[in-house]
């Protein structure tokens, strides 16, 4: 017999949960013990449940008389399996209620089955009730819910929603084959409905998401998957042939190709994580392009610098991934307030060594896929009080909240994740 779909994902939030494991890491694992045909409810469930963690467990803590027993975790991550599905998804009633209380018997937790039935009925008759005044109906951890009330106070309840929903399956062309322009015209004749984006030049988004091998030239890495907000960042470096470039933080590589797509230049990817870093390969494989790879602290710069100045710099800073939530939710419930803090320092360390190999006259981007205050603006204000031969480039981007430097852009349903900009222009002369 298959490993039952529900428990499968039951079993996710669990090692999510207790062990702070993070969806990337799970679900490659889980998929690959469940038949193909059990894979989109899988990821269905799980993307899900994690999204609204935070609101189940309450209806949970609502519909039971007491709290499940710490050891029997996972029959507690079931019952919010089974609220999410007779909540949130058009699955039959019966069947949500049934498999999900076979998927105990399953897990030889028999004991639960009429737990499960109870709360799992009860739901289903008061869902109305139950669901109208939730304390955490946006499913947003305190924590984080507090810092982007305090950054935000027009803008953190749309947030919180636009962080609920999807974001749309956003492609790149690759400017070296194509231009955008013939490559929506190839999509049209395969019928792939999509369109141009906003801000990127060289950016599409699809009507639906569609299997990547389904994308003309992607195996001939004519065209990769990213959101729209992560093509701003080699947009805005706008590097030039015969330029030397560095990428500071460049696992998976996504930015590395683009960057490398844009120009003939002469590029140097570093990242700390070693194994990330071959994914940065493999990804340049693709697309047929090479830059020099090294696995090393970016900021310890003996361990990898010559000393020869750079150009353009990239600096995509390690950050709490606030402004991709719609894309990981796994974020809500593995990052800690304290991590901020530490992020921040790390961040400044980064961006303060990163500054010395920037050759005068250059630039360095600095960019995060946060949207709190502490990883960006401050950031970016702080070091231009410490840098006299730093300045600030202006940005012809919209964005709908304004920022003390840089530009900040929120995740947007229909458009761009959540992100921050800001180009630094190191002075010919220091003053
Ligand atoms: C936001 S991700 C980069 C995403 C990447 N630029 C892309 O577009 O695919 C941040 C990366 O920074 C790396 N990192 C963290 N600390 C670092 C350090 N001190 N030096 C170099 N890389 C670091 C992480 O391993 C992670 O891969």
């Amino acid at each position: 017999m298959s490993l039952s779909t529900r428990l499968a994902a039951a079993d996710t939030l669990y090692q999510m949960v207790e062990h702070g494991r993070s969806l990337n890491d799970l679900i490659p694992a889980n998929l690959e013990k469940l038949d193909i045909d059990q894979h989109p409810f899988y990821q269905q469930l799980v993307y899900g449940a994690t999204r609204y963690y935070f609101a189940l467990d309450e209806i949970a803590s609502l519909l039971l008389e007491k709290p499940i027993k710490e050891k029997e975790r996972l029959v507690h991550m079931l019952l919010l399996v089974g609220v999410y599905q007779l909540w949130k998804l058009e699955v039959a009633d019966h069947a949500a209620l049934n498999e999900t209380v076979q998927a105990a018997v399953d897990s030889k937790k028999q004991w639960a089955k009429p737990l499960l039935n109870a709360t799992l009925r009860r739901f289903q008759r008061e869902k109305e009730q139950i669901t109208a005044d939730l304390r955490r109906r946006d499913s947003f951890p305190g924590w984080l819910n507090k810092r982007l009330r305090k950054a935000y106070p027009d803008h953190w309840q749309d947030i919180c929603q636009q962080s609920n929903q999807l974001g749309p399956m956003t492609l790149r062309v690759n400017q070296r084959h194509h231009t955008r322009d013939a490559w929506l015209a190839l999509a049209d004749e395969q019928g792939l409905e999509c369109q141009a984006t906003e801000y990127s030049p060289v950016g599409i988004h699809l009507a639906a998401p569609a299997p990547v091998f389904a994308l003309p030239g992607f195996e001939q890495g004519q065209i990769s998957v990213q959101d729209e907000a992560a093509q701003m960042c080699a947009t805005l470096l706008n590097v030039q042939d015969g330029e030397k470039v560095l990428d500071a933080c460049a696992a998976p590589g996504g930015k590395t190709g683009h960057l490398l797509e844009s120009a003939n230049i002469d590029l140097i990817a570093l990242d700390v994580d070693e194994r990330r870093l071959t994914r940065v390969e493999e990804n340049l494989s693709r697309i047929g392009l090479a830059a020099t790879l090294t696995a090393c602290d970016a900021g310890d710069l003996a361990q990898w610098w010559n000393g020869e100045a750079f150009d353009a710099v990239l600096l995509d800073a390690p950050c709490s991934g606030t402004g991709v939530i719609r894309r990981h939710p796994d974020i809500k419930l593995l990052r800690k307030s304290a991590d901020i803090t530490a992020l921040a320092k790390v961040q400044k360390n980064l961006l303060e060594k990163l500054w010395s190999t920037v050759k005068p006259g250059g630039r360095l981007l600095y960019a995060t896929c946060s949207i709190l205050p502490d990883e960006n603006s401050d950031q970016v204000v702080q070091f231009l009080a410490n840098h006299a031969d730093a300045e600030l480039l202006a940005l012809n981007l919209k964005t709908d909240v304004a920022c003390e430097a840089g530009v900040q852009w929120l995740p947007r349903s229909e458009g761009h994740d959540g992100f921050y900009f800001a180009l630094l222009h190191k002075k010919a002369t220091e003053q």
